[in-house]
């Protein structure tokens, strides 16, 4: 933990030596006493404070320590073996940087566009559900946040308040994503779209990969307080014989006969954008395309659905090579594994918009309002007059975590402005052989025997597949 209360008399004496003047303290081997240590240190069930911790994993080890089992475990989980969560994360480390130098870095702009709204940077809070279980001000707290930092929230289907209650916590004019379940329903569904309308949401993120919550064993396991339902959708949380999923009570009124048909219906209902959140190959997101969407979000929930399921970055070097042409049509965003600076870069420079965050900004949400402002990006403003770090006093005026981060990648890449990205930034050799070359399979031809069924349906005896 950095020390907040480093003697004076002590400082001065540093500071010379660092500006390489002799004096007393250099002949007395300061330099060989271990240095005041600036990680902190953790116990059980005790928070250490913001201002020492310094990166989205700080955020989720503390988490882990201090959030309730149940919480832990409906936050933490994915489905089954937790292998796509898993390589959400590792996919960015075998994409490696072809950094310039030499250009001129000394202001750099994380400035974007999302959606034709102007934001700080091109981050967006993912729709995670029941935020309130981490902390009391829940998704108003993020909202809050948003508004302090300039980036968008998108808001659940099955945030822990409601949407009435999310966006007054913002001051007027904070630009709100919506994101939808679709609900067996649709009538629910028809009055909820005029609701979210009617408080100024910008646009629906309907989200497409979850007909059913994917089978998250970790939070089967612990029993739910049945007692909890969600603010905005209503559902509430429930144990039965296959345990206590949260996810899966809270979801059980998503609609899984979703089809592309009900994009129509989707859009004779709102006139705001809509875009599909949770595509996961170029057959999808040229057909999202082609059916006049105004966006995608590529990505695999968080890994919690279907495991195995791509990681987003591998996703989207097969949008580049085997439907390039979608996004001069339609914004891409990227979730699911996004940790650092540098996997947000990565993601612009192979062709997304902005990329979003969720299990991260429920993490950083134990701290309130101001844990959700310093993942983002923190100036050490509040509160704090000086901080200390190895013993050395430093700017109120640092930044901290996502835009840090982001800044010194921009920096160490070589680029001033998010409008020079381009995909001739990055190595893509180790992972290239995994990304298919056409959207069907390169070489298994089989198809389904499209008499099958008529077959079982007539008890006619069984007969060889036909080839086709
Ligand atoms: C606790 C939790 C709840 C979530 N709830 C929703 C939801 O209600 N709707 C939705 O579309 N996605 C939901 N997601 C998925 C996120 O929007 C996002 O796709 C995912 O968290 C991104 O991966 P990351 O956690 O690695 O950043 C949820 C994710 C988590 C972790």
């Amino acid at each position: 933990m950095a020390q907040d209360k480093t003697a004076s008399a002590d400082e001065s004496e540093k500071c010379s030596a660092l500006n390489g003047q002799a004096n007393d303290s250099n002949n007395r081997n300061q330099w060989q006493r271990p240095p005041p240590s600036a990680t902190f240190e953790l116990k059980d069930g005790e928070k250490p404070p913001l201002h020492t911790v310094i990166n989205s994993y700080d955020f989720e080890v503390i988490a882990s320590r201090t959030l309730s089992k149940k919480t832990w475990a409906f936050y933490s989980s994915a489905a089954t073996d937790c292998i796509t969560r898993e390589a959400n994360r590792t996919a960015f480390d075998r994409i490696w940087w072809r950094p310039r130098v030499l250009r001129n870095v000394g202001s750099v702009d994380t400035r974007s566009r999302i959606l034709g709204h102007n934001v700080s940077m091109p981050l967006f809070i993912a729709p995670a559900g029941l935020a309130g279980l981490v902390h009391p001000d829940g998704e108003g707290a993020m909202a809050a946040a948003c508004a302090e930092k300039g980036i968008v929230q998108c808001v659940s289907s099955n945030a822990s308040m409601d949407i009435t209650e999310i966006v007054p916590a913002a001051p007027h004019g904070q630009p709100f994503f919506f994101q939808l379940y679709v609900n067996v329903d649709r009538a629910k569904t028809e009055a909820l779209l005029k609701k979210v309308k009617s408080v100024g949401v910008r646009a629906i993120f309907l989200t497409v990969d979850t007909p059913r919550p994917g089978k998250r064993e970790a939070d089967e396991r612990v029993m739910n307080d049945e007692s909890l339902s969600s603010g905005m959708s209503g559902s509430s949380a429930k144990n039965d014989k296959r345990g206590g999923g949260l996810g899966r009570s809270v979801g059980s009124f998503i609609d899984p006969s979703l089809s592309w048909d009900d994009l129509k219906w989707l859009r004779s209902l709102t006139d705001l954008p809509i875009i599909l959140k949770g595509i996961q190959g170029a057959a999808d997101a040229r057909l999202a395309m082609e059916y006049g969407v105004q966006g995608i979000v590529v990505s695999n929930h968080g890994g919690r659905n279907l495991d195995t399921a791509p990681a987003p970055i591998l996703v989207l070097l097969e949008l580049q090579r085997c439907c390039p042409e979608i996004f001069d049509h339609m914004e891409v965003y990227v979730d699911s594994g996004i940790r650092r600076g540098t996997d947000i870069l990565k993601c612009l420079c192979l062709g997304a918009t902005a990329v979003g965050m969720g299990r991260h900004f429920l993490y950083a949400l134990n701290y309130g309002q101001e844990g959700v402002e310093h993942l983002i990006d923190s100036k050490f403003s509040r509160n704090i007059k000086s901080v200390y770090i190895c013993g050395l006093k430093c700017s109120t005026k640092r930044r901290v975590v996502l835009k840090d981060e982001l800044e010194t990648t921009m920096r160490t890449a070589g680029i001033s402005d998010l409008s020079q990205v381009h995909p001739g930034m990055l190595n893509t050799l180790e992972v290239d052989h995994l990304i298919p070359t056409t959207i069907d399979h390169p070489y298994a031809k089989w198809r389904p025997d499209p008499y099958a069924k008529w077959r079982m349906d007539s008890n006619a005896s069984w007969r060889p597949k036909p080839r086709i």
